[in-house]
């Protein structure tokens, strides 16, 4: 028999056994097929235009910028004869836009551009991750499709960011460079690439699982169908924007987060796994379940009046329920509301590491490489929710549930971390374009 919240979850599709992980699988599969051959579906599949076997230059630097989720990174970083990276001048700011803050086209690419200055006169190549929804060009700008993360600086969407950095630096009268602009995934791919020079991987995989989540891999042109007259012979990545995939039936609970958002409808599969959004999500269940009797009156009505839950304060929450930080610490709970509270938060992590691992599974099943134990496919994770999510040990269950998966498919993977995989990465397809 189910206790009563295992009950009520269940009811509603949310367990990590509601989810049919060899189906889900083939689905995942399936829609990168399609979207590679240029069918129009939930993952865009990106040509990176980046391949991966050219050299990097001994000692020369490259300018890196790093847009993510809720930072914005600027550094210069070279390479020695190891292909070991040297990080100097980094900086940190928060991303405009991020948080809910208000920001405009001119405001983001004025900040880019004084973010910039310090290092423009200390080298010549500008690498650009980009991390979100792209469309890359044949000479490496991006045209924003859309934006990610609860980001939202619409006059942006259908630009070129390239383009846009570089008006804004000639505009300060900072001069002409060569800017590459990859995704953080491609670039993650790329670090791992270079930090594992001396051991021979059959492909490549990137995964941040972050604020935002996504997958990289490389595919031959050959079965990259979406852009005829490719060479020959050549492989390039790509970026799968895995946080598309539309085939995970959406809970109640998944249904209602979605409305709160900036992009309802969009992005299903990351609202599900990824760090912008697993503290609203989580805020749903608790909402769902306050309404319905499974907390004490005071509990209720405070979880009921709560606008907003970040994931830092649901997460330090499950793993200790005791804990002073955050909104739920500061509510009046009960030791049985604090059971309740961990008993109904968990499982949205669990099912997170789940579907994490099918999407990592997909990628590394779609390379079609892996089978020789001597050259497994190397599979590079950055990203916060990865490493440090407390609630459950999510690391660990994503390599649990990946080995269940691919082990019985005879695919062998290494999973590695690179340190400031995203910057390291966008150095190297800068120094390397
Ligand atoms: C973006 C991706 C990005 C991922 C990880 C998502 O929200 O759409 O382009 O790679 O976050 O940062």
């Amino acid at each position: 028999m189910n206790d009563p919240i295992t009950a009520f979850l269940s009811a509603r599709g949310l367990s990590s056994g509601a989810v049919d992980v060899d189906a889900t699988l083939a689905r995942f599969r399936h829609e990168m097929a399609r979207g590679l051959a240029g069918t129009p579906v939930s993952l865009p599949m990106i040509p990176a235009y980046i391949g991966i076997d050219r050299p990097v230059p001994v000692g020369r630097p490259a300018i890196v910028l790093d847009a993510g989720g809720t930072n914005l990174r600027a550094a210069l970083v070279s390479f020695d004869a190891s292909g070991k990276p040297r990080m100097e001048k980094f900086s940190k700011i928060p991303m405009p836009g991020a948080n809910g803050a208000h920001a405009t086209a001119e405001m983001f690419y004025n900040t880019l551009a004084e973010l910039l200055a310090p290092l423009l006169p200390e080298a010549e190549d500008i690498g650009f991750c980009f991390s979100y929804p792209a469309e890359i060009t044949p000479d490496c700008d991006a045209r924003l499709m859309c934006w990610t993360k609860n980001i939202d600086i619409p006059e942006m969407v259908g630009t070129l960011v390239g383009e846009g950095l570089s008006n804004a630096l000639k505009k300060a009268g900072r001069g002409a460079k060569r800017i590459t602009l990859l995704n953080d995934t491609v670039a993650t791919l790329l670090a791992g690439k270079s930090a594992g020079i001396s051991r021979r991987y059959s492909n490549y995989v990137g995964l941040i699982l972050g604020t935002g989540s996504n997958t990289a891999y490389v595919a031959p042109h050959a079965t990259i169908l979406k852009v005829p007259g490719l060479p020959a012979g050549g492989a390039m990545a790509i970026n799968v924007e895995s946080g598309g995939f539309a085939g995970i039936p959406q809970t109640e609970f998944d249904r209602v987060f979605d409305t709160t958002t900036t992009n309802p409808g969009a992005y299903t599969f990351e609202k599900m796994i990824a760090g912008a959004y697993l503290g609203g999500l989580g805020r749903a269940v608790l909402q769902a379940a306050a309404s319905r009797g499974f907390f004490s009156p005071p509990a209720a009505r405070a979880l009921l009046d709560c606008a907003a839950l970040p994931n830092m304060d649901l997460d330090e929450f499950c793993a200790n329920p005791f804990t002073s930080f955050g909104a739920l610490a500061k509510m009046p709970f009960n030791d049985d509301d604090r059971r309740a509270a961990m008993a109904l938060c968990k499982p949205v992590f669990e099912r997170a590491a789940i579907l994490a691992a099918v999407n990592i599974a997909a990628a590394v099943l779609q390379t079609g490489d892996g089978a020789d134990p001597l050259h497994p496919v190397a599979v590079t994770i950055d990203g916060s929710t990865y490493y440090r999510t407390k609630a459950v040990n999510l690391k660990s269950l994503v390599e649990q549930h990946l080995r269940e998966m691919l082990n019985k498919r005879g695919v062998h993977v290494e999973l590695l971390q690179v340190e400031d995989a995203p910057v390291i990465g966008a150095a190297v397809a800068g120094l390397t374009r």
